[in-house]
């Protein structure tokens, strides 16, 4: 097979780039170890950043976003002993936010590829990637059986935080940068109506989060240990520790029910430098994690998928190729950004299991800060509701 741009992996990274690239005539195969079911099973954060929202509109994908979403002017923070506090998007930057499920992303651009006739090979096993600096790369896999090749231009690694494009990048050609935390997120999804907001809580039991999927879909998470399993928490004790990290009056508000998913994520910032080695450039989770706080993970798989075709629509278009040699320094500045947000707001929310009362102390002032500093609330907002592309 020949293809323009080989990519590997179809999450949204993998989907969303070959679905613009499409749109600006440039040919793709999507290469993904799973079965589409498996990927669309898969439960993951659901909060949008402005420029999320209109590329995604910008690019023909916004239409059951927009009827399904639900918009916000930010997230809201519950403090013991304070008000409740938004992180106002909307007040200091005019742009709002979306709550509208990644899972849902996901059969949205799924469809969007199918209604255009895409090349999505499902099941595609031992991926592997060749000849990355030699101006004639190519990608075999494994499919029923058969290996197949594809020759390319260019390789996009979209497989994820596990995939193998990352591997691909000789160990002494990149460099790792990571935090692991030392707590994960219990997850829960219910059929019960969600409370109006999204809603971050902290509290000397550790942080909580009040979030939703639908009118009749919530989504709920405590911060629990990272040695804990789904099965330590039956629903009664996931329920009553939810609350018992709300105020009184919002914890009275929860509407609780069966589970209908329960599990664990572990927290982690890592980030791989450069983005790029020859002809393979990486997007998304292959390149970068960060942990929940902040919902960055999707906007920033979606930013770097801006700046990638961006950069391989001048190739082709114009014969450019400034911008894919800027494409890892464009893409990781904005990175960083997110990485250092997400760490500073689960540092802030989060009880570090052990501590001493030091960083309690200091949790407590830099929040009270947030609450009597516009300037602070503005730099906040700035970065929640998502810098410029
Ligand atoms: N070969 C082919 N496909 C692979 C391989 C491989 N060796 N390894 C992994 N994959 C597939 C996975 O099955 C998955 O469908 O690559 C896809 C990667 O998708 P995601 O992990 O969702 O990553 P990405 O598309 O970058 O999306 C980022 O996901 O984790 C969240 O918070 C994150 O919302 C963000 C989004
Ligand atoms: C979610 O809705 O799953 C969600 C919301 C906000 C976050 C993380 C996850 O920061």
């Amino acid at each position: 097979m020949r293809a323009q741009v080989a990519i590997i992996g179809g999450g949204p990274s993998g989907l969303l780039l070959s679905h613009i690239l499409d749109l600006n005539g440039i040919g793709s195969i999507v290469l993904e170890r799973k079965s589409k079911a498996y990927v669309l099973e898969r439960i993951r954060a659901g909060v949008l950043e402005a420029g999320t929202v209109e590329l995604l509109r910008q690019y023909g994908l916004g239409a059951r976003m927009d009827r399904e979403g639900h918009v916000h002017d930010g997230i809201r923070i519950k403090w013991p002993g304070y008000d409740t506090f938004l992180i106002d998007g909307h007040r200091f930057t005019g742009k709002t936010m979306m709550a509208y499920g990644q899972t849902q992303i996901t059969e949205d651009l799924y469809s969007a590829r199918e209604t255009a006739g895409g090349h999505i090979v499902e099941e595609a096993e031992d991926v592997a990637l060749h000849d990355l600096k030699s101006g004639r790369p190519y990608v075999t896999f494994l499919k029923e059986g058969k290996t197949q090749r594809v020759d390319c231009d260019f390789i996009a690694g979209c497989d994820g935080f596990h995939g193998v494009s990352r591997q691909s990048i000789p160990a002494d050609a990149r460099r790792a940068y990571e935090r692991v935390y030392p707590f994960g997120w219990l997850g829960i999804m219910s059929e019960t109506p969600p409370l109006d907001d999204i809603i971050y809580a902290y509290s000397e039991r550790g942080f909580a989060l009040a979030s939703q999927r639908g009118p009749k879909l919530s989504r709920y998470y405590v911060q629990c240990p990272t040695t804990d399993s789904p099965e330590d928490w039956s629903d009664e004790r996931f329920w009553h520790e939810l609350k018992a990290r709300f105020p009184a009056d919002t914890a009275a508000k929860i509407v609780t029910g069966p589970s209908i998913e329960k599990s664990i994520a572990p927290l982690r910032s890592f980030v791989s430098e450069p983005m790029q080695y020859g002809a393979l450039y990486l997007a998304g989770d292959a390149a970068h994690i960060v942990p929940p706080t902040g919902a960055k993970g999707l906007n920033l798989a979606v930013s770097d998928v801006f700046y990638l075709s961006r950069a391989l629509r001048a190739f082709y278009a114009d014969r450019r190729s400034d911008l894919l040699e800027a494409y890892s320094e464009t893409a990781l500045r904005r990175v960083w950004n997110a990485v250092r947000l997400s760490w500073w707001l689960t540092t802030l929310l989060h009880v570090f299991p052990g501590e001493d009362p030091f960083p309690a102390k200091l949790r407590r002032n830099e929040f009270d800060y947030l609450t009597r500093s516009e300037h602070a609330q503005a730099t906040l907002a700035e970065q929640f509701v998502g810098l410029p592309f």
